[in-house]
């Protein structure tokens, strides 16, 4: 069987990155710029750089991405910066990487979405440091690494938002990344929901679709998290008719007999799932949609601290 993943990738050119990245470091040097009080700012310096120096295929493939209903994009070979060390604690200076963020959130502008934060997570900060954080070790988490990180949706305990609501109240529906070193080469996989379900009889379906599940919130979230949702569904149709799915392994059961056996069906079809596996490297920016999208990570062992893996992930919507 195919994979049903629709997964568009680009790169961009030598010479197109390094006008942005002159273009974008003399706009961002005149001042000083956080991601978090100036993320609209900086957002506007990195889309207008974007616009001005991307081809047209680019532009074109990342403003209908949304609408097309595609599982993920790629663009890689984005300008880097001066990276500062690697920050395990999991907060850096975020003035040190204007030029970064204004690509990351000039990203999620071109592409037609809204960045955000949630309170119960990151300390309410827009950009997580995806890092070997010490202090996370023996958990399954963005800060975790000695932990397999199954499959699994993003806050999947939070309800999925109507079109057009306050997108923190509710799962993420895209998660966004940009890699900024990646020396262990640790894939990041993702998996379209599509295919699970194409792999999954027609009972099991059913039941998946059934509100007799609890899902609870993942290892990220702070104390005062919300949730767990109970007697909800795994598995829905959304308002565009496509499948969309809430799961954690490690916080999802089922609360009948046919529940509990239809989430051990769905966790074997996963154990075999085709998947897109994915280096990313420095410059790399990626979006893939949290609500249609499975991801994992492996288990692995990071390099010293000031050179471990840090990808910077975002959420949108
Ligand atoms: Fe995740």
């Amino acid at each position: 069987m195919t994979s049903l993943l629709q997964f568009a990738r680009y790169r961009v050119e030598d010479s197109a990155r390094d006008l942005l990245r002159k273009e974008i470091s003399a706009r961002v040097s005149e001042t000083s710029l956080d991601s978090d009080l100036d993320d609209a700012i900086l957002g506007g310096i990195g889309a207008y750089a974007l616009r001005r120096h991307l081809p047209g295929d680019i532009l074109q493939g990342s403003q209908v991405f949304t609408a097309a209903g595609s599982h993920a994009l790629l663009l890689s070979n984005l300008p880097t910066q001066d990276f500062p060390a690697t920050p395990v604690s999991g907060f850096a200076d975020e003035s040190e990487l204007a030029v970064t963020n204004a690509i990351h959130l000039g990203m999620i502008r071109l592409l037609g979405c809204t960045p955000f934060a949630v309170s119960y997570e990151n300390d309410g900060r827009l950009i997580r440091n995806v890092v070997p954080n010490p202090a996370a070790s023996g958990t399954t988490s963005s800060w975790g690494a000695d932990s397999e990180f199954f499959w699994h949706s993003d806050n999947p305990h939070q309800p999925f938002g109507p079109p057009g609501s306050d997108p923190r109240l509710y799962a993420p529906p895209y998660l966004t990344f940009f890699a900024i070193r990646n020396e262990e080469r640790i894939p990041t996989e993702v998996a379209a929901l599509d295919d699970v379900v194409v792999r999954l009889d027609e009972e099991t379906q059913t039941v998946l679709r059934a509100p007799e599940f609890e899902v609870g919130a993942p290892d990220s979230n702070d104390g005062d998290t919300i949730g767990p949702l109970v007697k909800t569904p795994v598995l829905e149709t959304g308002p565009d008719g496509r499948h969309r799915a809430r799961y954690d392994r490690g916080t999802t059961v089922g609360l009948t007999p046919a529940a509990q056996q239809a989430l051990e069906r769905w966790r074997e079809v996963l154990l075999d799932i085709p998947a897109a596996d994915l280096v990313l490297r420095p410059g790399d920016f990626m979006i893939f949609d949290n609500l249609r999208v499975l991801h994992r990570r492996k288990a692995f062992t990071p390099h010293p601290n000031t050179t471990a893996r840090w990808l910077r992930r975002c959420y949108a919507a």
